[in-house]
């Protein structure tokens, strides 16, 4: 077994409707189905209990069989998985999210998202209302938002007086979304990261290397480290678990003042994945 530890090696963050949400957890973006099972299982056993899923990823079935290989309780995981762009407006989203359970085998999710707003299609606000029924009937305990801009967000606020307990966004040294944080912390929506490791090209960087090496950890582990010290929540993803475990091994240093400013030098506004204005 590669590297145990602590099953309870992540804090946990307050969500605004006082559920709580583990900061660290598993992506797993682009894991086949049929490795999700495996993948899954294993990072419980290292101490993961937050998985971050998606109808796009294709690999529902697989992580809900994870869930349950692990024999860990239901109720100490946190399951995140999302409405793609194809199932927008009101009775659609509520029929994605029948989909989705059955696919995961559960009989609740711990946080429904809106992958991704669509502006073009208009249907967000709808979808939105959709997730507020999903969380009242008790079927989503909490729900969200990704890739929602200061007005999309602005908008659902507006017209349903609910705002999303998490905006999940594309975040990493090249793009720290200053914006998008300080916005979600003024109405107590968390931000949490995804491709926080700029899908494996940021930890190339040689400001990171330096970094990592004299601190003797891996570039991975930096910038995950980073990334809890700025309080949002993340979700490195790797197919390998050995990398799992690497991920996680971060909540016993800390990066330096020093460190953090070189790491903010590092802004680009360089995006690995699409921008939400045009994409959907
Ligand atoms: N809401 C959205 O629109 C959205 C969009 C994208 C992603 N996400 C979520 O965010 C999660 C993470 O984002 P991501 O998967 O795009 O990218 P990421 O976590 O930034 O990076 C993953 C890449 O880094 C590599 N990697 C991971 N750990 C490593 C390590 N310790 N050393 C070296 N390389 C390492 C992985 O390779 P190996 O797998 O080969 O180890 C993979 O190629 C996703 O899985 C998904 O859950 C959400």
């Amino acid at each position: 077994m590669v590297g145990m530890t602590s099953p309870t090696f992540s804090p946990s963050l307050r969500l605004s409707d006082g559920h709580s949400i583990p900061q660290l957890g598993l992506g797993v973006y682009k894991v086949a189905d049929a490795h999700a099972t495996e993948l899954v299982a294993g990072a419980i056993e290292l101490g993961y209990r937050h998985l971050d899923t998606a109808t796009l990823y294709d690999n529902e079935r697989g992580v809900g069989e994870g869930m349950r290989a692990s024999g860990v309780d239901r109720s100490e995981l946190f399951l995140t998985t999302k409405l793609w762009n194809d199932d927008h407006g009101y009775d659609r989203a509520l029929r994605a999210f029948d989909r989705s359970l059955e696919l995961l085998g559960l009989d609740y999710v711990d946080l429904y998202l809106i992958h991704w707003p669509c502006p073009a299609q208009d249907r967000y606000v709808e979808s939105w209302r959709a997730l507020l029924r999903l969380r009242d009937e008790g079927r989503v305990r909490s729900v969200g938002v990704s890739n929602f801009a200061i007005p999309h967000l602005e908008r659902i606020i507006a017209e349903t007086g609910e705002a999303p307990v998490i905006n999940q966004v594309e975040l990493h040294p090249w793009l720290p979304q200053s914006a998008v944080r300080a916005f979600d912390r003024s109405q107590g929506i968390l931000t949490e990261s995804w491709s926080p490791l700029a899908r494996g090209r940021v930890l190339d960087d040689p400001v990171i290397g330096a970094i990592a090496e004299r601190l003797g950890r891996s570039p991975a582990q930096v910038v995950v480290r980073w990334h809890l010290q700025a309080g949002v929540v993340v979700i490195p993803k790797s197919n390998s678990l050995a990398r799992v475990a690497e991920n996680a091994r971060v909540f016993d240093f800390e990066l330096s003042d020093d460190d953090l400013s070189r790491i903010a030098a590092l802004e680009s506004g360089e995006r690995t994945g699409k921008d939400p204005e045009h994409f959907g």
